[in-house]
């Protein structure tokens, strides 16, 4: 068992899986070149073929699922490669299997011999995967009343996606013997040692695209006093930028309107008072303006926004300096093109040679790092983004809510 707040989580070592089918969630979400459609980093799959091949050693039947992308954006693709990476990393095929909850995926699950392997397709594809509910009402779902019933144990192994009340996070806990996987159970005890540490103070820096989570995020980390500094960049820091009153450029305003986060912003201006005096946001951008790159000032923005500019990595680097603790979630500016790579990577590399620990979490971010070697007793590289600060500000993750209700009587 794990302790977690007030919660006790079964992990691998408080249940039997030898000769069991068990449907183990992962989160191999994973950064897509937009092009190619190819991945972009492999470490989320890397960090999970542990708990998969301990769980092939122990001789049990494994069905893997996971999401990929969100329906309607660039990245919501197949699992056809990530299941072909898992393999190499775990040393044994893992047969990708074309389906989810439909009777080819079934019948393959029926015939799983121990020892097996499969990784099932997107489970975004079924729409009520993208669902949060409460955690009773998830295990009524078509996925959970699907698979429950052709497996035998649950493992939770998604620290990334524990944030979510979704169908495959939450609902099998009910109805199956469950545990944490070999994953969760890292993330906890790594993470739950910094959020207990009383060392101050903790800096966030905090970028990428996913702003309405930011926000809330923001609001959660200075609610609960989590956060001494939250420096931004990414579409974080010009919604930041507009509620305070900034007109950036009509090419940023656009990008704002088209991504639809003008409601962000008005989101952002009433969350202001309380977060004002943690928050800060860029002094100048790096933009692009027909194919020419420069930087601007805040109050004098041309181009569109593609990352922090000079000036701003100089002053974040130096609040670094400062910092007991650092934590980076989220690129500052657009990393898949090399031009605009280099807040990010800066910012890192201070974060890196600082004298403080340092948290690296979501799929971009840990990019970045490009596989460099860290000193674990400095660096925790976290396969978290959102679920990571969510942790680290003090909430229950629903999926660790859901594996700490799973019935110990049912126990295999
Ligand atoms: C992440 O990368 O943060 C997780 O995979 C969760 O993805 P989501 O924000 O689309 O639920």
């Amino acid at each position: 068992m794990i302790k977690v707040l007030d919660m006790n989580v079964p992990t691998l070592d408080d249940i039997n899986v030898s000769g069991k089918k068990v449907i183990v969630r992962v989160d191999i979400n994973s950064p897509v070149d937009k092009k190619t459609k190819k991945l972009l980093d492999y470490s989320r799959i890397q960090a999970h073929s542990v708990t998969i091949r301990e769980l092939i050693d122990k001789k049990a039947g494994v069905v893997i699922i996971s999401h990929q992308g969100r329906p309607g954006d660039d990245d919501f693709i197949s699992l056809e490669e990530h299941a072909k990476v898992m393999s190499k990393y775990v040393g044994q095929e893992i047969e990708f299997v074309d389906d989810v909850i439909g009777p080819y995926s079934r019948e393959r699950i029926r015939n799983l011999k121990p020892g097996e392997a499969i990784m099932l397709q997107n489970l975004r594809l079924i729409s009520e995967e993208t669902v949060e509910g409460p955690i009773e009402a998830q295990k009524d779902t078509f996925i959970v009343k699907t698979l429950a019933p052709l497996v035998d144990v649950y493992v939770n192994d998604a620290f990334a996606t524990a944030h979510r009340s979704q169908p495959s996070l939450v609902g099998f806990p009910l109805v199956l013997p469950s545990a944490a996987g070999r994953v969760m159970e890292k993330e906890i005890s790594a993470l739950s040692k910094i959020f207990n540490e009383p060392d101050r103070p903790k800096v966030f820096v905090l970028g990428g695209g996913k702003v309405p989570d930011s926000l809330k995020i923001v609001e959660n980390l200075v609610k609960k006093r989590a956060a001494d500094k939250i420096l931004t960049g990414g579409l974080l820091a010009e919604v930041l930028a507009l509620a305070q009153g900034y007109q950036l450029s009509k090419e940023n305003l656009k990008v704002i309107e088209d991504k639809g986060l003008l409601s962000q912003v008005q989101r952002a201006k009433e969350l202001m008072p309380l977060i004002k005096d943690y928050v800060e946001i860029p002094v100048d951008f790096r933009t692009e303006e027909d194919g020419k790159v420069n930087d601007y000032p805040i109050n004098d923005v041309h181009g569109v926004i593609k990352d922090i500019g000079e000036r701003t990595i100089m002053k974040y680097s130096q609040e670094i300096q400062e910092a007991k603790v650092v934590v980076l979630r989220g690129p500052m500016g657009v990393i898949e093109d090399e031009r605009f790579k280099q807040g990010s990577a800066k910012i890192l590399k201070a974060a890196l040679e600082s004298k403080a620990f340092v948290i690296v979490g979501g799929g971009h971010m840990i990019s970045v790092l490009g596989g460099m070697k860290t000193d674990p007793k400095k660096v925790h590289i976290s396969t978290g983004g959102g679920a990571l600060l969510l942790f680290l500000a003090g909430d229950k993750l629903p999926a660790l809510v859901a594996l700490s209700r799973t019935s110990t009587e049912v126990k295999v």
